[in-house]
């Protein structure tokens, strides 16, 4: 079993070798994303003597979905939500898929309702059922570190999973437990409105981008969710089976990190 707080240690010294303090994120020339096909990338800006921090470009645009709103003249409670807290009590009582049987805890998600990042991932795990919080076990404390380390406190941002109840032995959603529950979780993006979305794992990348691409094909772009810029990481569970996803990983929460400002 892997040390979750080895692995995180050597995460951020890998970022410390990798440029030294990573929340100076120089500005790029230009001003936003280069198109699809352009290739001449604008020329290296001369090295600044305070930053050791490569600047690379932005990936370019990826996927953008637009999924439908929720019929605010049906009686669904849903897109009628104004706030995060009326989300979480509707998922407290929800019985619209099987993983209502085998639940101890909602986890509906948690953080801040002005959040300039929504951290998507797939499920509860063990620990999240037991205690109704998401992403407070071993990958959870991977995650809080990935945050810290972009200087964005866990409490800043908002955090959250595609489904809220816990997967039997933790397997993964069906697809018809995700076409249930995602509702929620599209309504709590409209509430919090962020500025990135960071998607962990395929399940979450596969949900918000209504595509069955693998994770690879998907990272490395800036994807849009209803026009909010989206990025596509691995998973904090995959990532303490396999370290050798840290350095990607890195790359691509930076990313995040630049496109939040
Ligand atoms: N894995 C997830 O995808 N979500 C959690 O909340 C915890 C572990
Ligand atoms: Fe409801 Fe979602 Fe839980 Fe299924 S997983 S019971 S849809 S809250």
């Amino acid at each position: 079993m892997t040390d979750g707080r080895a692995l995180a240690r050597e995460f951020l010294e890998q970022q410390r070798q990798l440029g030294g303090n990573p929340v100076i994120l120089p500005d790029l020339p230009g001003s936003g994303m280069r198109d699809a096909g352009s290739v001449a990338p604008p020329p290296p800006a001369p090295a600044h003597p305070a930053s050791r921090i490569p600047s690379p470009d932005l990936p370019p645009p990826g996927i953008s979905y637009d999924p439908p709103g929720g019929d605010l003249f049906s009686n669904d409670p849903v897109p009628q939500a104004v706030s995060l807290e009326a989300i979480a009590q509707l998922v407290a009582s929800c019985t619209k898929c099987r993983l209502c049987e085998g639940r101890r805890h909602t986890v509906p998600g948690e953080g801040a309702a002005e959040a300039r990042l929504v951290v998507v991932g797939e499920g509860p795990g063990r620990v999240e059922d037991e205690t109704g919080r998401p992403f407070v076990g071993p990958a959870g404390e991977l995650l809080t570190k990935i945050l810290g380390a972009i200087e964005l406190p866990r409490e800043r941002v908002f955090i959250c999973n595609v489904v809220k109840c816990r997967p039997p032995e933790n397997r993964l959603p069906q697809f018809d437990e995700i076409a249930a529950c995602v509702p929620y979780l599209f309504r709590q993006i409209e509430i919090v409105k962020p500025k990135v979305i960071l998607a962990m794992g395929g399940t979450a990348a596969q949900t918000l981008l209504n595509t069955k691409q693998s994770l690879g094909a998907l990272r490395n772009l800036v994807h849009r969710f209803r026009g909010i810029p989206l990025i596509v990481t691995y998973h904090p569970a995959a990532l303490l089976r396999n370290p050798n996803w840290k350095k990607p990983t890195w790359d691509d929460v930076r990313i995040a990190r630049r496109l939040i400002g």
